[in-house]
């Protein structure tokens, strides 16, 4: 069964938060950074979420307003149990449906493979790099996607 990807409520809050942290650990947003996030949906947020009863999967992309700022993809997750099963695309197709005509960028860390292998998947190109810019020393690469209407 493939999940439905359908837009964010506010009940989904929580199973959002529980899920971040799974696949994000020590790295997860705080439940007051998710309120945050879920607070803006009527102004800039696209939170989309994949559900097949559970959720199992979330995209979250900043889109000012104003169609010439750059989208920006902040942070896309599949539960470790339905990896590689093609949730990720149906998550990256549903948010990058309504961007055409517009620049959406994203930061990914250099070694997460399975993030930059999606991305290029979905036709980012690597743009540019901040050096030693997590934790550790790893590399940020900064990816861009255009598509033209
Ligand atoms: C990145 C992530 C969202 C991908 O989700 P997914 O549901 O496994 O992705 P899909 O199954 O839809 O894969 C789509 C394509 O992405 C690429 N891809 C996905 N996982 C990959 C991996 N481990 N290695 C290389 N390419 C990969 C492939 O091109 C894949 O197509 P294919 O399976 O036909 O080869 C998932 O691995 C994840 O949640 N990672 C942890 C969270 C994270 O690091 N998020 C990104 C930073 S915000």
């Amino acid at each position: 069964m493939r999940p439905a990807i359908r837009p964010a409520t506010a009940d989904d809050l929580p199973a959002v938060a529980a899920l971040d942290e799974v696949c994000f650990g020590a790295e997860a947003w705080s439940t007051v950074s998710w309120a945050a996030e879920f607070d803006r949906l009527s102004e800039d947020r696209l939170l989309l979420v994949a559900d097949e009863g559970d959720i199992v999967g979330y995209v979250v992309l900043l889109v000012p307003p104003v169609e010439l700022d750059v989208v920006e993809l902040l942070r896309i997750a599949v539960a470790p149990a339905g990896r590689r099963t093609g949730i990720g695309g149906q998550l990256m197709t549903a948010a990058l449906a309504g961007c055409a005509g517009r620049t959406v960028l994203l930061e990914v860390a250099a070694g997460n493979e399975s993030a930059r292998g999606l991305y290029r998947a979905f036709g980012f190109a690597e743009i540019s790099r901040r050096r030693g810019y997590y934790a550790g020393g790893e590399d940020a690469v900064i990816m861009r996607w255009r598509e033209e209407r």
